[in-house]
């Protein structure tokens, strides 16, 4: 019998309506159009406006359009993963939500929270369901609804996050296609760098944790920066040797979206060319678990069967890591 890989089969993305341009940003707090640009590469943003809307309210619709893309009934979904730091409740998982909104009946699902890592964590556990040939279809979600978590009276970090993600349809092939390596990593000892403080269960919410604007994202942009740079350069390029990648043989870089110069300092370690790096920071900023899924939604018109792609993160935690796959369609 051949090997069974986890190949995706389909990508969804999904942003909110609102757009938080830098402009409007100028009016909240002491900022510019030119800083924010020059510092991270963002333009604008998408944010999730609405009462007691969260996560599972844009992945919904992107599983339902995925379910559509590649012909799968809702009963055929066994297990739905979802990365995200925002999920809508502390429980149930986002998954079960989406899940439901979805008109996904069997199956289960579980929630992965590694910040802006939890794409790779998710894609990478996917796999191993499948690899096993227990099971044929599996949903990776990656959502997150920063705006919940951000001080807009902080310039240093509301400039930085935006909402949205997208669903990624992995299923069983003997082609030797899709997911071959992956290199996750982690190490807690970054936690103090970048963290919310507040609502989890070591301080939950009290009048005073409000007033002190603890449930927000705590950030020191400067360590997170440099363990950012010299790790996400460091895994992608160690995925590239041990699989005997050569810089032509990938077709894309598929980094996170934190900061466009995070992203140059990837891509010149793996020495690959400019063009063959995904970037859409400048529309959609950092939507932690989503922005690997709204890059590969956004380029998967021009992707083909057979191309090389290197996903690479890193994140809060601190997590990072990396994942060799091989795209395993044309675009219809
Ligand atoms: O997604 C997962 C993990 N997150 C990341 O990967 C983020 C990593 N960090 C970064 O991307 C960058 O550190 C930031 C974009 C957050 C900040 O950029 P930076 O170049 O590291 O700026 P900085 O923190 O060193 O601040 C430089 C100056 C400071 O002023 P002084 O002290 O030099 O007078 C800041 O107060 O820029 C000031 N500043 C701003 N000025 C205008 C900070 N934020 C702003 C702002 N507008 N929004």
């Amino acid at each position: 019998m051949s090997k069974i890989t986890a190949a995706i089969t389909g990508v969804q993305g999904f942003v909110p309506e609102y757009v938080l341009t830098n402009k409007e940003l100028e009016s909240m707090v002491d900022t510019t159009d030119e800083w924010i640009t020059s510092r991270t590469g963002i333009k604008q943003r998408h944010i999730l406006k609405g009462d007691n809307l969260g996560p599972s309210d844009m992945a919904a619709p992107a599983v339902i359009e995925l379910m559509k893309k590649t012909n799968t009934k809702p009963d055929e979904v066994e297990l739905l993963i979802f990365a995200t730091v925002t999920a809508d409740m502390i429980f149930p998982a986002a998954a079960n939500l989406t899940m439901h909104k979805a008109g996904i009946k069997g199956g289960f699902g579980y929630d992965i929270n590694a910040a802006c890592s939890g794409l790779l964590y998710s894609l990478a556990t996917a796999s191993k369901f499948i690899e096993s040939g227990q099971y044929k279809k599996v949903i990776v979600c990656g959502f997150d609804k920063m705006s919940s978590i951000v001080d807009y009276t902080d310039r240093t970090t509301c400039i930085i996050f935006g909402d949205g993600g997208g669903a990624i349809m992995l299923e069983a092939n003997t082609e030797g296609l899709g997911i071959q390596d992956s290199i996750l990593e982690s190490d807690g000892s970054g936690w103090k760098h970048l963290h919310q403080k507040a609502g989890g269960s070591a301080m939950p919410p009290t009048q005073q944790t409000i007033a002190d604007r603890l449930h927000y994202v705590y950030q020191e942009g400067q360590p997170v920066f440099k363990w950012a740079v010299s790790k996400m350069a460091d895994v992608s390029r160690d995925i590239m040797d041990r699989n005997n990648l050569n810089p032509d043989d990938v077709a894309y870089l598929v980094p996170h979206q934190a900061n466009l110069r995070i992203i140059e300092a990837t891509r010149r370690r793996m020495e690959v060319a400019p063009e063959k790096v995904m970037i859409n920071i400048q529309k959609y900023g950092n939507t932690t678990s989503g922005t690997i899924p709204l890059c590969l939604w956004e380029w998967e018109p021009k992707l083909k069967k057979g191309d090389n792609l290197i996903l690479a993160a890193f994140g809060g935690g601190f997590t990072w890591g990396a994942i060799y796959l091989k795209w395993a369609y044309d675009s219809k």
